[in-house]
């Protein structure tokens, strides 16, 4: 079992290259399985979640390859639709398997996806939308069993939340489907634009994505494509994070901006100054950061819920108060007691945090339970005196590529042993 050691105080500099959206990633690879041929993704991150799906594409009877940041799926028929649990535990973004394969295959059987627990994360609405396209769908013993007895056909499906993974649930599998689907109230966040680029580019015909409403007129097949998966907006915003909390100065290359449209002015309103260039970020912070008054969570494009935790950690040291409102997640505060540890003062209550900045956290022994509570303590670790110790890196892992390189090149004092 690896752990992070930090020693903290170390000011950062220099550029960094943004890695591929984990989040774009893994609704891409569960769409190769519906394109015949060999699709090729560039930009594709190394990641254990990354990695878990590739193993259900084999898994099926896909070719799966990676050579560095490009992956090389080679889909020339799926030859089951059965995955085991223990691949389905092994990331959340394998539900997007069960759209994927019962349009492929016209069934499909599971068990319940894994990932963080940040919440309960219910799969309701992917369930429901799918039996609007026509799924006879049987629950059982944590299993599904999912058949299209008569092929999926299109259908209006009306989301009560714009739900992120149902919004790409019903792309993929309506995109085959007969006849016309209307999703309204869907999510819109820029990785639900990235998965109908590709599949629009494998011949799917959407329209509407990244707003509210999508229009999906069903194709009867899709070809393999190569696309190039959108770069990663939350680790933009922790290395924001990193930056902030250590008084530095750095330049984050291969960024979207607009993508980071609701991040960078809480950053501002906490005293660091940004300038845009084509693809690059340059980022400058001053030596101790403002309080950021009220955040709050909300679906794209609100303040991502994702961000929430590195911005939390940067909060713990900025002069005067923060308060925070986490509105997706019910259980995303699980980080708060390690840093809590550390010296800070924070103080949490249903869906609030209110965080009193302190001047300065200590490192200390922690251990991380989810993805960006591991890279909230990082954020700690890299502006805390001393040596912090962080256990739990299995969950930095499930979305950061190399993270401690990334932070190595920039001057930090990390380490994994
Ligand atoms: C995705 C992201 C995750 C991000 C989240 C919100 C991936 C692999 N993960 O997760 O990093 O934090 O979007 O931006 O892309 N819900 C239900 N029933 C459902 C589906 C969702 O009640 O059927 C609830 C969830 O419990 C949560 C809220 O809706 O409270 C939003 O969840 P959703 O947008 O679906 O998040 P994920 O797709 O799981």
């Amino acid at each position: 079992m690896s752990k992070l050691y930090m020693t903290g105080q170390k000011r950062l500099s220099g550029d960094v290259q943004l890695q591929g959206a984990k989040n774009s990633a893994l609704p891409l690879l569960a769409a190769t399985v519906l394109a015949q041929g060999e699709s090729v993704l560039y930009n594709c991150p190394q990641l254990s979640d990354t990695e878990a799906s590739l193993r259900i594409l084999r898994w099926l009877g896909c070719g799966a390859e990676r050579c560095d940041g490009v992956v090389i799926v080679k889909n020339d028929g799926i030859a089951r639709h059965d995955i085991p649990d223990s691949f389905m535990r092994q990331t959340r973004g394998s539900v997007l398997f069960l759209g994927a394969v019962l349009a492929k295959q016209g069934r499909v059987r599971l068990s319940l996806p894994g990932g963080c627990e940040i919440g309960q994360r219910p799969i309701d609405m992917h369930l429901k939308a799918l039996r609007r396209l026509g799924a006879v769908i049987k629950e059982r013993h944590g299993w599904l069993d999912c058949r299209a007895p008569h092929g999926l056909k299109g259908a209006d499906i009306a989301l009560p939340f714009p739900s992120v993974g149902a919004t790409e649930e019903v792309l993929l599998a309506a995109c085959t489907a007969e006849g016309v689907t209307t999703l309204t109230n869907a999510a819109r966040e820029p990785e639900i634009s990235d998965l109908a680029d590709y599949l629009n580019r494998c011949g799917a015909c959407i329209r509407g994505a990244g707003e509210s409403v999508i229009r999906i007129e069903g194709v009867r097949a899709l070809r393999s494509c190569a696309h190039a998966v959108i770069p990663d907006r939350i680790v933009a915003a922790t290395l924001i994070a990193c930056a902030a909390v250590t008084g530095s100065s750095i330049t984050v290359k291969g960024v979207i901006h607009s993508h980071l449209s609701a991040v960078l002015p809480v950053f501002e309103d906490a005293g660091c100054t940004f300038s845009a260039k084509e693809n690059e970020l340059h980022m400058t912070a001053p030596a101790r950061l403002h309080s950021m008054k009220i955040v709050r969570t909300m679906p794209y494009p609100g303040f991502p819920t994702d961000a929430q935790s590195p911005l939390l950690a940067a909060a713990a040291v900025a002069d005067g108060t923060t308060v925070l409102i986490e509105n997706i997640f019910e259980n995303r505060y699980r980080h708060v007691a390690e840093l809590t540890r550390m010296g800070a003062d924070i103080k949490t209550e249903g869906k609030f945090a209110v965080i009193d900045g302190v001047p300065q956290l200590y490192g200390a022994a922690v251990e991380a339970t989810d993805l960006r509570g591991a890279a909230a303590l990082v954020v700690a670790g890299l502006c805390a005196e001393g040596k912090t110790e962080l256990d739990g890196v299995k969950y930095l892992d499930r979305g950061y590529e190399h993270f401690e390189q990334v932070l190595t090149s920039l001057g930090a004092d990390i380490k994994r042993i």
